[in-house]
Formats: structure tokens, sequence, C-alpha cells
């Protein structure tokens, strides 16, 4: 049984989908969650339902709300062990109707968003010489995908940010690793065409589209002091979907 006990993780995007099932897993294995979003009352019930959860509303974005974000929860809580960069957006279209306002979006969001969270976090977990940093990137980072030109960059630019920080931190004691979800049951998927759906389940050779707790499941282990010789690593979990 995997045991958080005492650790304090900070989960993006935990207002639902995948962010939700990785808090809830998280806290059930004895860590406090603190969840953030940028909708305070969504992220709220979501920490209101757990017994040792706390919410913070926050647009990882901004470097001046997650670092002050973070301060707060250091003084408060006394330490920061775990980080999972999950908040993410698309703002999908080919390149040539691409307007340059998605592009920067979902780069500030998704890819500066994690940058901002391990900025925020470094200090703390150098000082206390161990930490785990889990960033959500997603298949498409590794395989590319037509109509999501800004989000696969934003997906592939997490993965060499991992190794990058997983290169400076691995003497301090901080594991970093990339989750690169599949197909997951949630918000974002809900609104493609059926057509789409459809052809993306086809993909999937373990014939099911993932479900949130998947993904869960897998950061639950990262975040362990049993994965504690695994880092800088992208770990697919895509019903395998890729395989390399
Ligand atoms: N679902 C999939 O099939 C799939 C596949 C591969 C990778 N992923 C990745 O997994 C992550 C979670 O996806 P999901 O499907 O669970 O998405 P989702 O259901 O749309 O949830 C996204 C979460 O991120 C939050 N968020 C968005 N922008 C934010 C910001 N600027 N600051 C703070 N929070 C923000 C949202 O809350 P607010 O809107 O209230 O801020 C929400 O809690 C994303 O990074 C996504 O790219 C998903």
């Amino acid at each position: 049984m995997l045991n958080l006990e005492r650790k304090v993780a900070l989960v993006t995007g935990a207002s639902r989908g995948i962010g939700k099932a990785i808090a809830i897993a998280l806290e059930n294995a004895g860590a406090h969650v603190v969840c953030i979003s940028r909708t305070a009352k969504d992220v709220q019930a979501v920490a209101d339902s757990l017994s040792n959860a706390s919410s913070a509303a926050c647009d990882v974005s901004s470097s001046e709300s997650f670092t002050e974000l973070v301060k707060n929860i250091v003084e408060d809580k006394g330490r920061m062990d775990i980080l999972v960069n999950n908040a993410g957006i698309t703002r999908d279209g080919l390149i040539l109707r691409m307007k340059e306002d998605d592009w920067d979006l979902v780069m500030d969001i998704n890819l500066k968003g994690a940058f901002n969270g391990i900025k925020a976090v470094m200090r703390s977990m150098m000082k206390q010489k161990s930490g785990r940093i889990i960033n959500i990137s997603s298949v498409v980072g590794l395989t590319g995908n037509a109509g999501q030109a800004n989000y696969a960059a934003s997906k592939a630019g997490l993965i060499g940010l991992t190794k990058s920080t997983a290169k400076e931190l691995s003497s301090r004691g901080i594991t970093v690793n990339c989750i690169a979800p599949g197909y997951i049951a949630t918000d974002m998927t809900d609104k493609l065409s059926d057509a789409v759906k459809e052809n993306l389940n086809k993909q999937i050779p373990l014939g099911r589209i993932g479900s949130p707790d998947d993904i869960a499941h897998m950061a639950l282990y990262l975040a362990s002091d049993e994965a504690g010789y695994i880092t800088g690593q992208t770990i697919a979990v895509d019903g395998g979907i890729v395989m390399v």
C-alpha cells in the first residue's frame, strides 16, 4: 500500500477530470492535498468532499499568483512534497487558421504554467532534499496531431522541461517525471465529435477509453517513495496507443 502520510501535495486543474482523480488518489494515500484551478467554487467542492484537502483559485499561467500560493502553503503546512502540473487546455485548429492568441494561451497554461509551478516549489523541495514533480503531458506530445499544433507543441515541451528539470534537481533527491495520457473520458474529450471519438477508439489496442483513475494510479505511484529510482521519464498511460 503506497503511503503519503505527512506529505503535502499540490495538484493543478483539480476541479474535475484527471486532476480531480489525482487529488483524490493522493489524499486517499494520506497526503494533504491543495487543489487548485481558476474557478474557486468548483475546486472548493472537490476539497470539501475530502477530509484532508484545501483549495485555492489560481491561474497557473501567472507566475506571480503561483509563487504567492506556494509561499502561503509552505508557511501554513511547513513543507511542499509533491507537485502535479495537470492544468491544461485545448484550442484546436489547423495551423493555417490558428490564431496567434490560441497558440499563446495554450503555451501559457500548458507549458509555462508547469514552469511556473516548478519555479515556485523547487526551493522548498531543495531545502528538504526530497520532492516529486509530475507533469501531465499527452500522447499527442509524442506523436503530434493534425489540428493540435499548439497543444502538441506544449505537451512535447513538457517532456523536454521534465528531462531538464530532472537533470537539474536529481542531486537534491527530487524526481521529475511525465505521464502521457492517451484518450481519457473527461470534459476535455467529451466535446469531440462522435466520428472523432470512434476513430480514436479504433486506435486503442486495449479496446477501451481510459478513465481519470487510470492516470491517477500512475501519478500516485510516481509520487510515492517506491518510485524513488525513476526520474526524467515519460510514461504513456494510453491503452497501448504509443509503443516504443
Ligand atoms: N482527457 C484526455 O484525454 C487527456 C489526454 C492527454 C492529456 N490530457 C491532459 O490532462 C490534463 C487534464 O485534462 P482533463 O481532460 O482532466 O481536462 P479538463 O476536464 O478540461 O480539466 C482541466 C482542469 O484544468 C483547470 N485549468 C484550466 N486552465 C487552468 C489555469 N490556467 N490555471 C489553473 N487551472 C486551470 C480546469 O479548471 P478551470 O477551468 O476552473 O481553471 C480544470 O480543473 C490536461 O493537461 C490535459 O491536456 C488529457
